[in-house]
């Protein structure tokens, strides 16, 4: 039995392995050129930092010797101990790496390597099977330095390269069998000093070069190309491209060479500015008035009272057809999902869920012909909504994305994708793009209820208050000294309920996590009328409750679930409608806001909840608003 046949034969019979280290929502960069190869991987490594990581290294090969260099923490570290190590660099590969099981330290840091460092690999992605594969490679003596998955990857290769006769595209295409679970690699190995080896399984690695392929660019993330005007395709399906100066050949899990269509990226020089502001999520926070106008832009027909959008490839009639909806996501797209679903229900009355992508995939969803799935990502890349994402497909559903990322895996995945055209969201908490999500959403809703039983005027009405909302959301951004005033009076208490009802709920929901993910203290929402059957056990004067009461239709029912708090002594910070006079016989506090329809009331609410959470951070003392500890921007491990 040859080696390949025992581990197939593990591979059959394994249970479940546990998984104790991986690496993931991690950025890959690899240059071929003669630019300046060092300076080129630092540029691409900074344009993947808006995604998280903890550790960033880069390899590389120099008169036929593979050099590296990794750190743990920032990429400033990096380029300061490339400096100390005066590197120099033909080719190379370099990798940000956000630890999820495993120390974020400098020896998990990637790249990886063999043990005799002929080879190093940098991967996105988990390879579900790695301790089997390590055990078996442990007993063939190989020695393993890290906790990884990826180091199997180069041992694993590094182990075959004999049996193949140096034939590194064969090893590395009979290693990949082997693997289980999804990655995106780029190789370099010391006896190919000129060739990078890049291959992908269910995780996005791209390939960019220049006409006369005389520089190639790769990266897990095309925005990493930005400053560079390229021909771009994807590796998919463990395909395997061989890239050398002036050869890209790529080549199928059957290999067979094949030809991969290309699309013009012009990566025109972006630079991100906070434009004055202390951090980019403060921007963002500000730019909403214009980035919710730009998710309307073109999208609105104001004489047939409806909504249109270009991207929208489903007739009419497959519109009208559809009896079902069920919208998926996670986090706060999650929330946009929830908001969504209830505008679907209440005004184009149509039955909608919104499931949590990472649930949705393991319920054996029903769905039918009359079926829209809609998936909302603002990256593109959440693995968890990709999956759920392939399981409706696998049903046979209809796939309609809602997405801000050009290019991203979910607008290539989907039937059909609405864009948000927020522009780039460089804070890893989201803010601009969620209420972009909310406009998309609204107008969708506005669309379905016209080819329903909307009127025209009922659309007309519908489309004008949507219309004031950038107005209001000004309105409550002047706010700014006023919310973050009281934010400092609240910063001393360490726990948090989030209250509302009916729409304001998805409200409390999104605030209570912003103030999660960026304070780091804790905050807990619910619907107003549940605090009663339990969590009310906890109300005293140390848990402050902030109220959002700007939902007409239950605001009588909130103010009672105010007074039973009161009662309890909990510090209470009301946001309310401006007219709204009576909560101020109740609330310690209260911010008013203009006031607006029910649906649309979560906007200015949530404009609220994010400077809160904001302030608050601020008032602590928190650092890292913009990159808050453990989270990363996209998440791409299930
Ligand atoms: C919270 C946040 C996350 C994301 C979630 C899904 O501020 O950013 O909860 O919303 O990870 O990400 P996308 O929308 O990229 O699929």
């Amino acid at each position: 039995m040859s080696n390949f046949d025992k581990i197939n034969l593990i591979l059959k019979l394994e249970k479940k392995e546990e998984i104790l280290y991986h690496n993931a929502m991690c950025g890959i960069f690899g240059y071929i050129g003669e630019k300046n190869t060092l300076q080129i991987c630092l540029k691409g490594l900074k344009q993947l930092e808006y995604r998280g990581y903890d550790s960033a290294g880069i390899a590389g090969i120099k008169n036929n010797n593979l050099i590296f260099c990794k750190t743990s923490g920032k990429i400033f570290a990096l380029e300061k101990k490339i400096e100390k190590q005066n590197l120099e660099l033909d080719i190379a590969i370099a990798h940000t790496r956000w630890a999820t099981h495993g120390k974020p330290d400098e020896k998990n840091a990637h790249p990886h390597f063999d043990t005799h460092l002929s080879l190093g690999v940098v991967h996105n992605g988990i390879i579900e099977n790695y301790a089997i594969l390590k055990d078996f490679l442990k007993n063939k003596n190989i020695k393993f330095s890290t906790e990884t998955d990826t180091e199997v990857i180069a041992q694993l290769i590094s182990y075959n390269y004999e049996k193949y006769k140096n034939n590194l595209y064969l090893t590395v295409h009979e290693s990949l069998k082997l693997l289980k679970g999804s990655f995106a690699i780029a190789l370099i190995h010391k006896d190919h000093p000129n060739i990078i080896l890049a291959a992908a399984r269910e995780s996005p690695l791209a390939i960019g070069f220049i006409d006369n392929k005389n520089e190639i660019l790769i990266s897990s993330d095309p925005n990493a190309f930005i400053g560079h005007n390229l021909n771009v395709f994807y590796l998919r399906n463990d395909e395997i491209a061989l890239l050398s100066k002036k050869s890209i050949k790529t080549y199928t899990n059957q290999k067979k060479l094949i030809e991969k269509k290309t699309s013009l990226l012009e990566g025109k020089n972006q630079t991100f500015s906070k434009e004055g502001f202390d951090h980019f999520l403060l921007k963002e926070i500000f730019e909403q008035p214009i980035t919710i106008q730009k998710a309307m832009l073109g999208n609105i027909s104001e004489d047939f009272g409806t909504a249109y959008f270009e991207g929208l490839k489903f007739s009419s009639t497959e519109l009208m057809a559809i009896k079902h909806i069920i919208i998926i996501a996670c986090g706060t797209s999650w929330h946009a999902a929830y908001i969504g679903a209830s505008l679907l229900e209440d005004k184009a009355r149509i039955l909608t869920t919104a499931e949590i992508a990472s649930e949705f995939r393991f319920k054996n969803p029903i769905i039918s012909e009359e079926t829209l799935i809609i998936a909302i990502s603002q990256s593109g890349e959440t693995a968890d909504t990709l999956s759920a994402v392939k399981e409706a497909k696998a049903k046979g559903a209809k796939i309609l994305g809602i997405c801000n990322v050009k290019n991203s895996t979910l607008t290539r995945e989907a039937h059909s994708c609405i864009y948000l055209n927020a522009g780039p969201e460089i804070s890893v908490c989201s803010s601009k793009a969620f209420t972009s999500q909310i406009t998309i959403l609204s107008l969708f809703t506005l669309l379905m209820a016209r080819l329903r039983h909307f009127t025209k005027e009922d659309g007309q009405k519908f489309l004008s208050e949507l219309k004031k909302i950038p107005k209001i959301i000004n309105q409550v951004l002047e706010k700014q000294k006023e919310i973050k005033k009281i934010s400092i009076k609240y910063s001393k208490y360490k726990n948090f309920f989030f209250i509302g009802r009916k729409y304001m709920y998805a409200s409390c929901l999104e605030a209570a996590l912003k103030l999660k993910e960026i304070s780091y203290l804790n905050a807990t929402s619910y619907p107003a009328g549940e605090l009663k059957h339990g969590p009310i056990a906890l109300i005293n004067k140390n848990l402050p409750v902030i109220a959002f009461c700007s939902n007409k239709q239950t605001y009588d029912k909130t103010l009672n679930n105010l007074m039973e708090l009161k009662a309890r002594e909990a510090p209470i910070l009301a946001i309310a409608p401006n007219n709204a006079k009576e909560i101020l016989q109740i609330a310690d506090d209260i911010i008013f806001i203009p006031n607006t329809i029910d649906e649309l009331a979560i906007f200015p609410t949530t404009i609220v909840g994010q400077l809160f959470a904001y302030n608050i951070a601020k008032a602590i003392g928190i650092k890292d608003i913009d990159q808050p500890r453990n989270l990363a921007k996209s998440v791409t491990v299930e």
